[in-house]
């Protein structure tokens, strides 16, 4: 029988947690991918290994499963430089790179993950794609002031915004700020360069592409986890 996209979830938090051996301080990411891999940090806490761990999570959903399963939780005040940031994706590209914040955590995962020596991805393996913005949206996160017009300002950039609504109102992030979805009738033939003009809109907190980031990426099939890394 064919396995459930969370049993290959699973698969892919599983091989993640072979990557843990000397890690002090773990970044844990956010989304449902992340969980698992957060549920199996959680049982190897509990059956009593990575006694010196101490793990920063991104986000609140992320820190409460954290702190449910017994993980040691501090910050980046404390711990500034993370040694290892296991986290999801919304799109990986061939070249490893990435679109993330369908879960609404971006600005989070990527201070963390900027933090880290070593960033790693799972997924399953619907998440591939031969150039980013082939399936998703690129999310944005903007501050609430102003932001009509930083709407104004990624259309000029070709983007279609999307403010995300979540029970009839504007999403709020764990920040309090607003997403746009943002899709690319021309696809997002530059990332670097798109990516540039829409950190530099004022009222932009931070956009979804992980550039040059993602270190390995294991993504999980019906034939297995196999590990991508970046060449
Ligand atoms: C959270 O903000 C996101 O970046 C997630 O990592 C991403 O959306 C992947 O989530 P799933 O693992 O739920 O697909």
């Amino acid at each position: 029988m064919a396995r459930s996209t969370d049993e290959l979830k699973r698969l892919a938090a599983e091989r993640a947690a072979l990557f843990l051996e000397g890690v002090r301080v773990l970044g844990l990411g956010t989304g449902s991918t992340a969980a698992h891999f957060v549920e199996v940090v959680g049982e190897m806490v509990q059956a009593g290994d990575l006694e010196d761990m101490v793990a920063i999570p991104t986000s609140v959903a992320t820190e409460k499963q954290a702190h449910e399963l017994g993980i040691t939780i501090t910050d980046l005040e404390s711990h500034p430089q993370v040694d290892l940031t296991v986290d999801g994706a919304d799109e990986v590209s061939h070249d490893l790179d990435l679109i993330k914040g369908l879960g609404g955590a971006l600005t989070r995962e990527k201070i963390v993950a900027s933090a880290s020596r070593e960033l790693i991805i799972v997924a399953d393996d619907s998440k591939m794609v031969t150039a980013l913005g082939e399936k998703s949206p690129l999310p944005v996160e903007v501050m609430p002031f102003g932001w009509k017009t930083v709407a104004l300002k990624l259309q000029n950039l070709g983007a279609e915004p999307d403010l995300r609504c979540k029970g009839g109102k504007p999403f709020k992030t764990d920040q309090g700020n607003y997403i746009f979805d943002c899709m690319f009738a021309a696809g997002i033939t530059e990332p670097d360069a798109i990516g540039k003009l829409i950190d530099s809109i004022p009222g932009v907190v931070a956009q979804g592409m992980f550039l040059g980031m993602a270190d390995r990426v294991i993504i999980a099939s019906e034939g297995g986890a196999r590990v991508l890394e970046r060449s």
